[in-house]
């Protein structure tokens, strides 16, 4: 699975929401690709599905869960990971991305992304449970790191030194979402360029960019205002050391006109296409 060559780069995407499946198949706009939450079209038939398969048939796809609980005691959902596999031959996504969380425990789902305590502990638990799914799913898979608004006492190390420990010892790859580091350091006080300085930039395979609310004291990952400017910042920086990364803007409530989306999306292109990058001559670790 470890042949080394260029990240696989798709360009710019959006989020695949409803409040904009007609618009999407009427109008084609000039968006690369699209993401979808895999949960949302686990289902046997109807209107979701359609539009799946309608929008699939004109743009590129990648997967995104929000149920795998990589990081939970609890054993792995195989029924779960059964329907993903059904949906993943549907879709032939460029790849399949979760979050690296737990998000329940004996069988109570929080219906939330919660962080790991950073020990080596958690990083063998992981890297086991990862490497069972990609064996299970005959393909890498994409962990994003979640914000976080508590942290652990037991914690050993920073959580980009965690990340970067999971993916490199389980063989997967980082979905890096970068507002996420924003309103994590903000939280905890960490800073960011030390993450972004901290993280194997050859595993990075794709970007989130997204909004949140800012309470002054603590920011909420809500994912229902623009981008602001510190995370444009912060994406410049990123792609200064990573080179270009495919790229999306996740936009999950008060969801405005398509075309304010697919602006937001020209200027994390534009970043993209203007910003130098100090990594264009790394190794790069495939895909496949
Ligand atoms: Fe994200």
């Amino acid at each position: 699975m470890t042949l080394p060559t260029e990240r696989d780069f798709l360009g710019y995407g959006l989020g695949l929401r409803r409040d904009y499946y007609d618009l999407i198949l009427e109008q084609q706009p000039d968006v690369d690709w699209f993401e979808i939450i895999s949960e949302n079209y686990m289902v046997k038939g109807g209107k979701p599905l359609y539009y799946l398969d309608a929008i699939r048939e004109r743009y590129p796809m990648v997967m995104h869960g929000v149920s795998l609980s990589i990081g939970g005691t609890d054993p792995l959902d195989y029924d779960y990971l059964q329907a993903l596999h059904t949906l993943i031959d549907r879709v032939q996504p460029r790849w399949v991305s979760d979050h690296l969380c737990w998000t329940g425990q004996g069988g109570q789902n929080l219906h939330d992304l919660m962080p790991l305590p950073y020990t080596d502990e958690a990083i063998d638990h992981v890297v086991k449970r990862v490497k069972t799914v990609q064996d299970y799913l005959g393909r890498r898979i994409l962990l994003e790191n979640v914000s976080s608004y508590v942290s652990y006492r037991d914690s050993q190390m920073s959580e980009w030194e965690f990340y970067s420990a999971v993916v490199e010892q389980a063989d997967c790859l980082m979905l890096l979402d970068v507002n996420n580091i924003y309103v994590s350091s903000r939280n905890h006080g960490f800073e960011t360029m030390a993450y972004l300085d901290g993280v194997p930039a050859e595993r990075v395979q794709q970007i989130h960019l997204a909004g949140h609310t800012d309470y002054g004291d603590f920011i909420i990952d809500t994912h229902d205002h623009p981008v602001v400017d510190p995370v444009w910042r912060l994406y410049e920086e990123a792609i200064k050391r990573f080179g270009p990364v495919s790229t999306m803007i996740e936009r999950d409530d008060q969801m405005p006109p398509f075309e304010e989306l697919y602006t937001e999306l020209q200027q994390a292109r534009d970043i993209g296409e203007r910003v130098p990058s100090l990594a264009s001559k790394q190794k790069i670790v495939s895909m496949a």
